[in-house]
């Protein structure tokens, strides 16, 4: 866990000894790690399931996020639902659902990389109180910010593809295209429905595939 010698408040969330007291702590800290803060009406800590084997991270609160205090329940959101119900997944049940940044950066811009450090160990927490299987990183966002060695890439060559961090031992890693690449560019579609299928048939065959999640289909 990294603790900030200058900053208690943040030790103070960051030491919550389980996740429902970590997500109290964050929500009601009132953060104000950076300029985010500012324009934010809700601390957007997750949406979902904090049991679930599977973890998904976006980029950061959009405006029904920010307004609402949960993650993805814009029009983003609701798209990723409906790519998780065909696979059989419900998004509240069978994964808790993150985002890189907590608060809304304006006009939902990508967060700046002081907002991204800032916000950082507040994610790296959630990934050690969760300790998922899986983290499904939606978006260059979220990979270029777990995966720091990654530049100059395309999401062409990225999404689909799984691999594993130094930094987070026995967790599998996946890149998925961003929903809201989906809304504007409908020729990604294929390739999404490819990559959950994918994603499907990890999870079958290493054992995490949610019991009460419906029969996957073919
Ligand atoms: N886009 C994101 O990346 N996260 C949200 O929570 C909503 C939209």
């Amino acid at each position: 866990m990294q603790l900030d010698l200058f900053d208690a408040k943040r030790n103070e969330i960051v030491s919550a000894p389980d996740y429902t007291e970590f997500r109290r702590r964050l929500s009601e800290s009132g953060c104000r790690r950076c300029p985010l803060a500012a324009g934010r009406t809700n601390i957007v800590v997750d949406r979902g399931n904090p049991a679930a084997p599977i973890l998904v991270i976006g980029e950061g609160p959009g405006e029904q996020e920010d307004l609402k205090g949960q993650a993805f329940v814009g029009k983003a959101g609701q798209l990723l639902d409906k790519i998780m119900a065909s696979i059989g997944l419900d998004t509240d049940r069978h994964m808790l659902i993150a985002n890189v940044v907590k608060c809304r950066p304006p006009e939902n811009r990508a967060p700046r990389q002081d907002e991204v450090d800032a916000c950082l160990p507040y994610l790296q927490r959630q990934i050690a109180l969760i300790k998922p299987r899986i983290v499904i990183l939606l978006g260059a966002t979220s990979l270029k910010h777990l995966d720091p060695t990654k530049r100059d890439f395309s999401m062409a060559n990225e999404a689909g593809r799984f691999f594993v961090l130094g930094d987070y031992p026995g967790v599998q890693f996946m890149v998925l295209y961003h929903p809201a690449a989906l809304l504007y560019n409908a020729r990604l579609k294929p390739d999404m429905w490819s990559h959950v299928q994918a994603l499907r048939d990890f999870l079958k065959e290493k054992n995490c595939w949610p019991k009460d999640a419906k029969a996957a289909k073919a």
